[in-house]
């Protein structure tokens, strides 16, 4: 499939897919981590976005496409400042996700799949993020909160929406 050079989107978004790119070693391991940085840095990952990740990672197209669709983590569509995942398989439920995700929605005022009106917060329940060892666990953006209960919740979506 032909890679193009140019971007139908911004300037600005152009230019952060590159830094994220540039940000890592382009092995395939990296295909993840990437496609967050990208997110993290332009709120979504565009079709040009994943041709130049496999580019770049000398990879099939159909495969960074089958894994960004494939993990729900990945918000292809839209656009949240910060993306809140919860994870809700096995280890994770059974030590609490659902009375977490239950605190995180009653905080944000959204469901799974919806953005806050002002567009500062997105929530996500997605499965394994491999950080079984302190279930239950929920990432917000890259950072990694362990071991909670839902009265932990207020407080860290605070610290993000005093940053901004
Ligand atoms: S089951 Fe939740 S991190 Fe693995």
């Amino acid at each position: 499939m032909a890679i193009n050079d140019t971007c139908a989107c911004s300037a600005q978004d152009e230019a952060a897919v590159r830094a994220a790119l540039e940000s890592f070693e382009h092995t395939r391991t990296n295909l993840i981590p990437i496609l967050h940085e990208i997110q993290d840095r332009t709120g979504r990952i565009t079709g040009w976005a994943m041709e130049q990740v496999a580019d770049a990672l000398k990879m099939p197209l159909a495969e960074v496409w089958g894994t960004a669709t494939f993990y729900t983590m990945f918000d292809i569509e839209g656009a949240a400042k910060h993306i809140v995942r919860v994870c809700d398989s096995p280890p994770c439920h059974i030590t609490g996700s659902a009375a977490v995700l239950k605190a995180v929605e009653e905080e944000l005022g959204i469901k799974p799949g919806e953005v806050t009106q002002d567009g500062m917060f997105g929530l996500e329940e997605v499965a394994c993020l491999g950080l079984c060892g302190v279930a239950p666990v929920m990432l917000i953006d890259r950072e990694v909160f362990g071991n909670l209960t839902p009265e932990m919740v207020p407080g860290i979506i605070a610290k993000f929406r005093e940053e901004g």
